[in-house]
């Protein structure tokens, strides 16, 4: 299973990079005007196309950082605007994957953007028929927001273990991305269910590290050991 950074912080990135663990990246608009904002505090765009461009610049450090995919969501609504974008934030670095929110206007751009070679990673995903379709669209990724699902008492993990059988029934090359982690046994629950990719928060990965036992371990292994010293 892989495991992707799911933040635009570049320090972030930096760190989670040095552990040796991480395939990729995900971010999204909210994850990107954070990062803009930390980096550039006083930065205000006069227009959307200056905006895009402050983007761009951050995405492609992300890329420069992270050695695999890194999605990079279009703001557009329509199919046009948003193959016209994605094209656009493609040419930033090869690692560039287009994100592009599902509904039928995303069908359409995805399937105009895939035929082109460009990989798109379908968003927003919240329902095994959405996945579906975004497969048979020509998606490369599939991301169903597991944590904002258990928000409203529905089962994200449910929708995770339908969707990896049914793209293993039709032996689609769609990759299943579980998104929207919030705990270490979300991406405990998806590796058990065959999904190929987990996007995991910063925070999510810092205490998938810990454990109590280890830290008293590795404590009691060093006392007794230094107990020989003079
Ligand atoms: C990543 O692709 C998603 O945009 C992200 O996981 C959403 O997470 P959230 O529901 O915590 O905002």
């Amino acid at each position: 299973m892989k495991i992707f950074a799911d933040t635009a912080n570049l320090d972030e990135l930096r760190e989670l990079k040095s552990l040796g663990i991480i395939d990729g990246a995900t971010t999204n608009p909210t994850l990107l005007s954070k990062e803009i904002k930390r980096l550039y505090p006083d930065f205000r765009a006069h227009n959307k196309e200056e905006l895009m461009e402050k983007g761009k610049e951050v995405l492609k450090e992300v890329c420069e950082i992270v050695d695999g995919p890194v999605s990079a969501e279009v703001i557009a609504t329509d199919a046009d605007g948003m193959v016209e974008e994605g094209k656009k934030l493609a040419k930033v670095h090869k690692h560039i994957v287009i994100k592009i929110p599902f509904g039928a206007e995303g069908l359409k751009a995805t399937k105009r953007l895939s035929a082109e070679g460009i990989r798109v990673n379908m968003t927003l995903v919240f329902s095994p028929s959405q996945g579906l379709l975004s497969a048979k669209a020509g998606a490369r990724y599939v991301s169903p927001f597991i944590g904002r699902m258990d928000d409203i008492s529905n089962s994200g993990m449910e929708v995770v273990r339908i969707l990896t059988e049914v793209f293993s029934i039709y032996d689609f090359e769609t990759e299943l991305l579980v998104a929207s982690v919030r705990h270490p046994m979300h991406v405990v629950e998806a590796s058990l269910l065959g999904a190929d990719i987990v996007t995991v928060p910063p925070d999510v990965i810092k205490k998938m590290l810990k454990h109590p036992l280890t830290d008293i371990g590795l404590k009691r292994f060093l006392n007794d050991w230094e107990s020989l010293l003079k």
